[in-house]
């Protein structure tokens, strides 16, 4: 089974949205990755539902929502009205996780949940099989193009032992500074999608780039 590639629009073009789109819809990419935030969970606000509105009705690939906002169950129905193929919250910004999951589920849509930097993948023993994705975050959650943080690699490995032991089917997703320098000892490690922004979006090279992380 080949990896998922989910580009980030955070880092396309927004004056010319639609050019990026139809390149994306021309391209190896698995699905689009929409990076929504709210200013309060995260230091920077992203874009909000009139930009994804536009976004889905334009996009021949499903949505990937990463979701960076306080409180996200208030918002759930509102992402699962598009063609979501994953809505992803943070289990640093959640209170009652497995009611968010189950709610997300409920409607055939694969539930995620991100984990910062700091937080151990152990958090998330007790509810890993009731998971679709795991996204670890290997840079603080608020921007594009940061810097990759090295200990991501054991975290994917310690991710994919806990999987493992636990028969679960869920996958592993790894967000921030993702580039091909670093995409093949995630995939080796036990990484299923790779989202990248600046990496795809900041290359003269687009969809060679998405396909050189596909052929990782
Ligand atoms: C960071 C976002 C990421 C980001 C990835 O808060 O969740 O999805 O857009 O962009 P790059 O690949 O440029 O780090
Ligand atoms: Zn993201």
């Amino acid at each position: 089974m080949s990896n998922i590639v989910a580009p980030s629009i955070l880092s396309a073009d927004f004056g010319n949205l639609s050019n990026d789109i139809s390149m994306l819809n021309n391209s190896k990419a698995d699905w689009i990755h929409i990076d929504v935030m709210d200013g309060h969970f995260v230091p920077n606000i992203s874009f909000g539902l009139p930009v994804i509105d536009f976004i889905n009705s334009l996009s021949k690939k499903p949505l990937d929502i990463h979701l960076m906002i306080s409180k996200p169950e208030r918002y759930i129905e509102n992402f699962l009205k598009y063609n979501t193929k994953v809505l992803t919250v943070h289990l640093e910004a959640s209170k009652h996780l497995h009611r968010t999951i189950h709610h997300i589920k409920s409607n055939g849509v694969m539930a995620g949940v991100a984990i910062n930097p700091h937080t151990d993948v152990n958090n998330l023993s007790e509810i890993i099989t009731d998971l679709d994705l795991v996204c670890l975050m290997s840079v603080n959650p608020g921007f594009g193009g940061q810097k990759f943080i090295e200990n991501s690699f054991s975290k994917v490995k310690k991710l994919k032992k806990m999987i493992l032991a636990k028969n679960s089917k869920c996958k592993i997703q790894v967000d921030g500074g993702v580039n091909i320098l670093n995409a093949g000892k995630l995939v080796e490690n036990g990484t299923d999608v790779l989202v990248a922004g600046n990496f795809i979006f900041k290359s003269e090279t687009p969809k060679e780039n998405i396909n050189s992380l596909k052929e990782i």
